[in-house]
């Protein structure tokens, strides 16, 4: 198995430990935070708005449930069965949102047209040496616009420690004392353009720093 693939699986089984604790991990069920958020999430609503989306590694749904009342629809979809069951606790309109178990390396088998495909804290986990196969099979689902929202670094998020393939690498800890070693990358705006220059597209990047995040946005003309 290749050094990415072992990186891959290695997060499946991070994130399908830390499903029933990764909201309150990130603050998620604290009003303030938020409150805090409430710029990216008008961003995010603005971008899906009236919109057939696709959201590919949901995790338990909190980005979701800020957005989808505002969508025409929603297929929530992530790797790991336990952050589902986790995102079904929420009870989200079974009008407007459906779950379903995907794969993102492998999303050609999933229903439906989408006219937006959303991604947060995803793109950062995606390996180099996998970037172009993940991006070339989310433009194959026919989506027009593709957004992706994700951590900016902070003190304590640089680590020195890069695989081969140049993947920045992070060491987590969960309370069973298990440690697994996550891909996590800070991309710099030339970094982006780097990725993107494959595609026929321009990508437009906001900051959010007092939080955080970064929203990465383009439409496809295919
Ligand atoms: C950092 S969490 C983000 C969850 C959610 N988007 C959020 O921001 O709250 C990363 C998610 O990626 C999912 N994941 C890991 N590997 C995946 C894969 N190959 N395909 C789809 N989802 C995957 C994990 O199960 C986890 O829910």
């Amino acid at each position: 198995m290749s050094n990415a693939s072992k990186l891959i699986q290695e997060m499946q089984t991070y994130y399908h430990h830390r499903a029933a604790g990764y909201d309150a991990s990130m603050g998620y069920g604290r009003p303030e935070v938020v409150a805090q958020l409430a710029d990216v999430i008008a961003h995010l609503r603005q971008l899906v708005a009236g919109k057939r989306m696709l959201e590919i590694a949901c995790g338990p749904c909190f980005w979701t449930e800020q957005i989808y009342d505002c969508t025409h629809s929603v297929l929530a979809t992530d790797y790991s069965q336990s952050t589902l069951d986790q995102a079904a606790l929420k009870q989200l309109s079974a009008n407007k949102v459906q779950l379903q178990q995907a794969n993102a390396y492998e999303l050609s088998d999933l229903p439906g047209d989408f006219d937006v495909v959303l991604a947060v804290d995803w793109l950062a986990h995606v390996p180099m040496s996998r970037m172009h196969d993940f991006l070339r099979g989310l433009h194959l689902q026919g989506t027009g616009q593709v957004v992706f929202c994700d951590q900016l670094p902070g003190a304590q998020s640089w680590t020195g420690q890069y695989d081969a393939e140049g993947n920045h690498l992070q060491s987590r800890h969960l309370k069973n004392d298990a440690s697994y070693t996550v891909i996590k990358h800070f991309f710099s705006d030339a970094e982006i353009a780097a990725i993107f220059s494959e595609y026929a597209v321009d990508v437009a990047i906001a900051r959010y720093p007092d939080v955080r995040r970064i929203v990465l946005s383009y439409s496809l003309t295919h």
